[in-house]
């Protein structure tokens, strides 16, 4: 396999743009107590693939998430990233853990800190850089994400769209190879999730690893290379999304899709 150009458009033979399997998630289980929230889950995402989980709520999605970059414990089974297993704790983790952005529903920003400063505090702690190089990046993404000029402004004084694309700028500076979206654009209001998935859009076009939960079916359709669908902590389904929307194969994913589309 080759590494994907990452100005090539986005096409439907996912064959071709496809990298080296970056996120590999073998046999994987997972239990609260006597609760299982991920059963059997086996899924691999290639360098530069842009992949969305969608499924009903208690599906596992989150859980998948925070297994990823080991906010979770798991029971049983591997996950790898970039060839590497997630390390259990200590300085390894928190290497691995730099590897993985993630970005929440709820942002998740300080709220005593500048968007400059929330957005170079990783980089400046974590990765170990100069202040006025972190600052010098951070103001790079800032603009990236359309909100350079609020970098002196606290969070809020920020709109919540404002404030999760600042939330995708500082997990972008902390230069992941993998990023984690968990439902970014549900708590925002009707007006401001365009211009959260226009970034996101945009990442994904530049050649991003991505693992997107959402039910932004505009967004699947135009970005992803595959939709996932959970149910009971399971993959039901993992096809491309025009097959997927128009071809559901389970009775779980078609009753889901038929209450998606009604409103
Ligand atoms: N910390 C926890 N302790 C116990 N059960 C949990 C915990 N987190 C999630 N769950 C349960 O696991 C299931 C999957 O949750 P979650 O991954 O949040 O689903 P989703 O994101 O698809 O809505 C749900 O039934 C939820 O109640
Ligand atoms: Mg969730």
């Amino acid at each position: 396999m080759t590494t994907p150009d990452p100005s090539a458009p986005k096409t439907s033979n996912i064959d071709v743009r496809r990298g080296e399997p970056l996120v590999v998630i073998t046999d994987v289980q997972k239990h609260y107590g006597d609760f299982q929230a991920l059963r059997d889950i086996d899924l691999t995402v290639h360098r530069g693939e842009v992949v969305v989980v969608i499924g009903p709520s208690g599906s596992g999605k989150s859980t998948l998430c925070r297994t990823i970059n080991r906010l979770e414990t798991i029971t049983s089974g591997t996950i790898t990233i970039d060839g590497k297993e997630l390390p259990k704790e200590g300085k390894g983790l928190a290497a691995l853990r730099a590897d993985v952005g993630m970005v929440f529903q709820s942002f998740n920003l300080f709220a005593h800190l500048t968007i400059l400063e929330n957005v170079t505090l990783g980089p400046i702690k974590v990765r170990k850089m100069k202040k006025a190089d972190a600052e010098r990046e951070a103001k790079v993404l800032l603009d990236r994400v359309g909100v350079g000029h609020q970098a002196s402004k606290l969070p809020a004084q920020l709109s919540g769209g404002q404030q999760q694309r600042v939330a995708i700028a500082r997990a972008l500076a902390m230069n992941p190879k993998v990023m984690l979206f968990d439902e970014p654009t549900s708590a925002l209001d009707p007006e401001m999730i365009n211009e959260v998935l226009d970034v996101m859009v945009g990442l994904a076009q530049e050649g991003m690893t991505m693992i997107v939960v959402t039910h932004e079916m505009g967004f699947a359709r135009k970005a992803a290379d595959r939709v996932v669908f959970m149910a009971d902590g399971q993959i039901l389904e993992d096809q491309k999304p025009d097959d997927f929307f128009e071809r559901p194969r389970t009775d779980r994913a078609k009753d889901f899709l038929s209450k998606l589309i009604t409103h």
